[in-house]
């Protein structure tokens, strides 16, 4: 039985292409079974429409709780394995995070652009420049009830010491950082979904842990 996989986007969902196109060539053995987004007019939208892949927009217009609930009833009717968040800018609340991970026993999983745990939230680029970090990079990590805290399952990194010699600005260093989002995010999937596959991954989603790392 394939892993079932969900990603819930805001905008772009170049990540979720990645992901979705990684399934596409079989690197992750998975099944892409919906994307949803608070953003109706996220462009990852319309790649999902386009590759025929279920989409769901949350209302977050008519409030979190209510959003929430929709993305709940949604796991509940289309279970699946694991949620992605890719590029999802909403904080989910600690009532949603332990319900996945209780009541759906669904680990949520996260990509952020930053070495967790520094640089935790927003603007990590400009930030890890101002303060002039000898590293940056991106890290996947399980969601918990705090922003931006779960245990880390693998990051990339690059030298930014020695970008910095050569002036890189902010939006290049972004560009760079999600170039290597685009490749960390699918390994880890995929190897979640090998070792789910082969029955080897025992639920509650912090087990996950154990089996995923780069
Ligand atoms: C990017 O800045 C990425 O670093 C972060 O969310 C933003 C949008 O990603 N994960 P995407 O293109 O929507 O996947």
């Amino acid at each position: 039985m394939k892993a079932k996989i969900a990603i819930a986007i805001s905008g772009g969902g170049s990540n979720m292409q990645a992901i979705h196109q990684a399934i596409i060539s079989g690197k992750i053995a998975a099944d892409l079974l919906w994307v949803s987004s608070d953003n109706p007019q996220a462009k990852g939208l319309a790649y999902a429409r386009q590759h025929m892949i279920p989409t769901l927009t949350l209302p977050y217009d008519k409030g979190r709780a209510e959003a929430e609930k929709i993305l709940q009833q949604q796991i509940a009717h289309q279970p699946i394995d694991l949620l992605c968040l890719a590029g999802f800018m909403r904080l989910l609340s600690p009532d949603f995070v332990r319900a996945c991970r209780d009541q759906y026993r669904v680990p949520i999983i996260n990509i952020h652009p930053s070495l967790l745990p520094k640089l935790k939230g927003l603007n990590t680029h400009v930030r890890a420049l101002q303060e002039q970090h000898a590293e940056h990079g991106c890290t996947v990590h399980l969601v918990n009830e705090a922003l931006d805290d779960g245990p880390i399952l693998a990051q990339y990194s690059l030298n930014l010491a020695e970008k910095m010699q050569e002036n890189i600005t902010a939006d290049m260093l972004a560009g760079e950082v999600l170039a290597l989002e685009h490749q960390l995010y699918p390994r880890v999937i995929a190897e979640f979904a090998e070792k789910f596959n082969a029955g080897k991954i025992d639920l509650p989603s912090q087990n996950v842990k154990k089996y995923v790392g780069i």
